[in-house]
């Protein structure tokens, strides 16, 4: 039986082949995209997971969720993912809109339907699934799993101590992580060891087939900040880890450990606090990836995505 998520993003290049690998993957039952704001506005990546989502043939309905974190100002990564969010490839706009239902309130509702059975993968900024747990407590216990993309055991991507998805929203970061939910977390530890090399990018071009061909011109605009801001010869491949994960788990190697999110302002705002050698004995509240097969990673992106339209 496949397993049902439920894909919490802001497309966002890395975003929207998370999306392709999940609509590739009958390991999983897409029961519905939620967008929130992160790499660029709501209303950019809303129409952009619908854009990926067309040109994957899915029909999976998108939800739209929090244009706002809950307590500091937002922040965005145009520079990065360009104005739309998804700049470098035309994509034709999308023929239908978003649900009507709120992000929340979908949330809320497939997990207190589905009990256990419901995987949420948060990849963007984690306001959304936070605001849903403060709405309704009930479902923590009933979430199968938190799968985020989000944080590190190391250094930030946006400030020297914190991660850009955390960084967004890092209030609601703690909500989650001090929920008592079972979290896993991909970092940026594990999601620097994922970087798209050109032999990585041929590989997906080879596919041929549309999706492919647009994955590999995302790529090739992904990863002129890569090289421009860190110097990396090839773009972090961040948010598939997660789908990877899910479909593919003897690809990463896991630890369980405490995690906490610093919320005192000051240098470290946003920072996750991963507690690898438990020096303060606290409850494990996370299972943290600590590698990847890289190569193996790539390889399971390529065939799949070469399996869409
Ligand atoms: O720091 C990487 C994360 O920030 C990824 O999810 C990327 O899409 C951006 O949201
Ligand atoms: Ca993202």
């Amino acid at each position: 039986m496949s397993r049902k998520i439920i894909l919490d993003c802001d497309p966002g290049h890395d975003d929207a082949l998370a999306i392709m690998l999940t609509v590739a993957s009958p390991e999983l039952e897409l029961l519905g995209v939620t967008t929130t704001y992160g790499n660029v506005g709501l209303d950019d990546t809303t129409r952009n997971a619908l854009q990926i989502l067309e040109l994957c043939g899915s029909h999976v309905p998108v939800y739209r969720g929090a244009s706002l974190p809950l307590v500091r100002d937002r922040i965005s990564a145009e520079f990065v993912h360009g104005k739309s969010g998804l700049e470098g490839p035309a994509l034709p706009l999308p023929s239908r809109g978003a649900e009507t239902t709120r992000a929340v309130d979908f949330i809320i509702q497939s997990v207190l339907e589905n009990p256990h059975e419901v995987t949420l993968c948060p990849i963007g900024a984690m306001t959304n699934v936070a605001t849903a747990m403060r709405l309704e407590p009930k479902i923590i216990p009933l979430i199968q799993e938190i799968v985020l993309m989000g944080g590190g055991t190391e250094l930030g991507n946006w400030t020297p101590a914190a991660e850009f998805n955390i960084l967004c929203d890092p209030h609601a970061a703690h909500i989650i992580f001090s929920s008592g939910a079972n979290v896993t977390m991909f970092g940026l530890n594990v999601t620097h060891q994922a970087l798209a090399m050109p032999q990585h990018i041929a590989a997906i071009r080879a596919g041929g087939n549309r999706t492919s061909l647009i994955a590999a011109e995302l790529l090739e605009f992904f990863k002129v900040a890569y090289h421009q801001r860190y110097g990396y010869e090839g773009p972090a491949l961040h948010d598939p880890c997660v789908i990877a994960y899910l479909i593919q788990p003897d690809l990463f190697k896991l630890e369980g450990m405490n995690v906490t999110v610093d919320i005192s302002d000051g240098p470290s705002f946003g920072r996750t606090v991963c507690d690898i050698y438990n020096v303060l004995n606290l409850p494990e509240n996370a299972r943290v990836a600590m590698k990847v097969d890289a190569d193996g990673y790539f390889d399971l992106i390529a065939k799949r995505l070469a399996t869409l339209p």
